[in-house]
């Protein structure tokens, strides 16, 4: 089984959007993917209550309990943990991580927390990427945030882009690839899943 953390301190980033949109790729290719939320907030339960298609299984859970949970997960070949905008928050997550992903959008203000997930995960001996969120169609922002993110750890070499697909899909209760499958949101979410798998076998 793998586990897959999505973290950071940053809200609003795309934690949840893409723990959501990654299950369903990860579901998609065969794998039996599940969602432990460990954020109060509750947003990828809210997804799964609007969910009508089977899978992947969605469960809240404590902070505290990752560990226990994690370990018993053994029905899964894939557990993504959503976690809360917190850094203390995460840790507990990060313990049970096989790769960190860490969504950041190509603004200062994320660039500039990113040290933090870093620093944590690096300490841990965790291994952690960037993924650039929420990134302008065109221009080049999303590759200098590349470059600035780069000296404090690995960045994806996917990028998701702001695409209302995302919002869409979410308030459906579906993935992005089970929404508008021929889509650009579609593909970058595959790609990610693509990279993400490679990187965790
Ligand atoms: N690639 C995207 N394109 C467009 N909108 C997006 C994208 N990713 C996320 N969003 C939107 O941004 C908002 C925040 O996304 P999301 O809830 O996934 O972030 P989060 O990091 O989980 O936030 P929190 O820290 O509050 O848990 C949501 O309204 C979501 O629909
Ligand atoms: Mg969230």
């Amino acid at each position: 089984m793998r586990i897959v953390v999505l973290a950071t301190q940053k809200g609003g980033t795309g934690k949840t959007t893409l723990a959501c949109s990654l299950a369903v790729a990860a579901m998609e290719r065969g794998l039996r993917a599940g969602i432990l939320d460990a954020d109060p907030q509750a947003t990828a339960q809210a997804w799964y209550r609007l969910r009508d298609a089977e899978g992947p299984d969605v469960a809240g859970v404590e902070p505290a309990e990752i560990p226990a949970v994690a370990t018993a997960g053994g029905r899964y070949d894939l557990l993504m943990i959503d976690t809360a905008g917190q850094a203390s928050a995460a840790n507990a997550a990060l313990r049970a991580a096989d790769l960190c992903i860490v969504p950041c959008r190509p603004a200062p203000a994320d660039i500039l927390a990113a040290p933090v997930v870093a620093d944590a995960a690096r300490k841990l001996g965790k291994s952690l990427a960037f993924v650039l969120s929420q990134t302008p169609p065109r221009g080049g922002r999303a590759r200098e945030a590349a470059e600035a993110l780069s000296g404090s750890g690995t960045v994806a070499p996917v990028q998701i882009v702001s695409r209302i697909a995302f919002a869409d899909a979410f308030g459906l209760g579906l993935g992005v690839t089970e929404y508008e499958p021929r889509g650009k949101a579609a593909a970058e979410i595959r790609a990610l899943w693509e990279w993400i798998d490679k990187e965790t076998r």
